[in-house]
């Protein structure tokens, strides 16, 4: 079957000013207190699918990426590739792309919908050698410079200028050349995606030093290679590319989600009694599960495979958040939930986007014992949450608080949820599937 991009995706975001129209915005009634049990599979890596999707713009001809979660990002990401001219079908998870001629303008209606609009500006300009794409703006969880994308470019001989609220790139042609892309918070992935997408296609040998070494940056390494590019050293912080003239099509398979994944860890820690989540990629979540380890919490890992098995209360613990392979920020919020109930005294530290507590002040509503110093919350773990009324600010602040619901006592109401559905591929019917007791009603 072949689904229109015409159609809002099955969980759509509860925007007023979405392009369908007014919706209505939903929340999550959660009943606390379930133990979880049983099996979880996460979907296709949304922070792998997004660039990916962008890359297939670098060539003509047609490209299949199957494993492709159902996400509004997802959705909107379909939609700008639309609108640049790309032929999209999309058959359940498999998206097959063709971008035979393609504009390079995407406005802002379409981009500031999500962030990571921003990963087409690497594509556009490897091929047409120009780009002009709206900037994204600042976010809940803070400032989101893209100047590391923009010293890549340049760095390959393309003039960037800011104007009227959008990136403007030109260049003559593109060189390859050295780049650095450490900032004050580590590499960029979405940067280190974007000047990997232009390199492909410069003149000569890139060289990016800095670079991030998610597996989310490896697939799209992958993904290029099948496409006929030349990388080496995706996954190490240097990643050398000899460009080539053009690129074809090819077909490739994301990924598992690892983020999806260790929130199912985090659920299964905290209100488990013995969960198992199938087909990820252990040795993505090393320092997940290390941390898991560390707070008590018994896991049996296998090749594609971890199951939690729950033998009572957890122990306080240290966290730190940095670029991968350290602890991942995607993953604090959801840590933080589940050290509000973990006896004794517990840091996390947020080394990569220092304001993204959002979720404690919503937390302390539910009854949770936490205090901001910093960068770094210290949470002393009481016996039980109490559910509560709480706002979701942001995606993986959304998660949190439901693994909050989950253990608090009572019924705890998530508003302005529509933030879960741009990560999380129907994470209600998942933990439900578990055990759960979510409902999703109009707000
Ligand atoms: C990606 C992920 C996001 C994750 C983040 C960090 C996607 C779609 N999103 O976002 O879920 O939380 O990585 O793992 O993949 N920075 C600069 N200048 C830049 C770019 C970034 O200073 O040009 C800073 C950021 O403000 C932040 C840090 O670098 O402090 C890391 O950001 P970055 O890795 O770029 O995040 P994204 O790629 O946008």
């Amino acid at each position: 079957m072949t689904v229109t991009l015409a159609q809002p995706p099955a969980r759509s975001p509860a925007v007023a000013t979405s392009e369908w129209g007014p919706e209505p915005m939903e929340k999550f009634v959660i009943e606390g207190g379930v133990p979880l049990s049983g099996t979880v599979v996460p979907a296709g890596n949304k922070n792998a699918a997004l660039p990916l999707l962008a890359a297939t713009l670098l060539t003509r001809e047609p490209c299949v990426i199957h494993h492709v979660p159902d996400l509004s990002d997802i959705h909107y990401m379909l939609q700008i590739l639309s609108h640049l001219g790309a032929q999209v079908e999309r058959a359940s998870g498999t998206v097959q792309i063709k971008a035979e001629n393609i504009k390079t303008t995407a406005p802002y209606e379409l981009v500031r919908k999500m962030r990571a609009s921003v990963c087409i500006l690497g594509p556009l300009l490897g091929r047409e050698k120009e780009a002009t794409v709206s900037l994204p703006g600042g976010c809940v969880i803070g400032d989101r410079p893209i100047d590391l994308h923009l010293r890549g470019f340049e760095a390959l001989g393309a003039a960037v200028r800011i104007h009227a609220g959008d990136v403007k790139l030109f260049a003559s042609r593109l060189v390859g050349n050295r780049v650095n892309l450490s900032g004050k918070f580590g590499s960029t992935v979405l940067g280190t995606d974007n000047v990997l997408m232009a390199a492909v296609l410069a003149e000569g040998t890139t060289v990016i030093d800095g670079a991030a070494e998610e597996p989310e940056v490896v697939d799209l390494a992958n993904f290029l290679i099948k496409m006929g590019a030349k990388i080496e050293g995706a996954g190490t912080h240097r990643i050398v590319v000899e460009g080539v003239a053009e690129l074809h099509g090819a077909e490739h398979s994301v990924i598992p989600d690892r983020i999806e994944a260790g929130t199912f860890l985090a659920a299964a820690a905290l209100a488990g009694d013995d969960v198992q989540i199938t087909r990820l990629d252990p040795s993505h979540l090393v320092a997940v599960t290390d941390a898991l380890n560390s707070a008590g919490h018994h896991l049996e890992i296998g090749e594609s495979s971890i199951r939690v098995k729950s033998n009572g209360a957890g122990r306080p613990i240290e966290i730190r958040t940095e670029p991968y392979p350290g602890f991942p920020t995607d993953m604090q919020a959801q840590m933080c939930a589940l050290l509000a109930t973990t006896d004794g005294l517990s840091t996390v530290t947020e080394n990569v986007f220092p304001q993204r507590f959002m979720h404690i002040s919503e937390m302390k509503r539910m009854g949770a014992q936490a205090h901001l110093e910093g960068a770094t919350v210290i949470i002393r773990g009481v016996d039980q949450l109490s559910a509560a009324p709480v706002m979701a600010s942001d995606l993986r602040a959304s998660a949190a608080l439901v693994l909050a619901g989950l253990l608090a006592e009572g019924v705890t109401e998530i508003s302005r949820f529509y933030h879960i559905d741009r990560g999380y591929e129907s994470i209600d019917d998942k933990l439900n599937n578990l055990g759960a007791q979510i409902e999703r009603t109009k707000a």
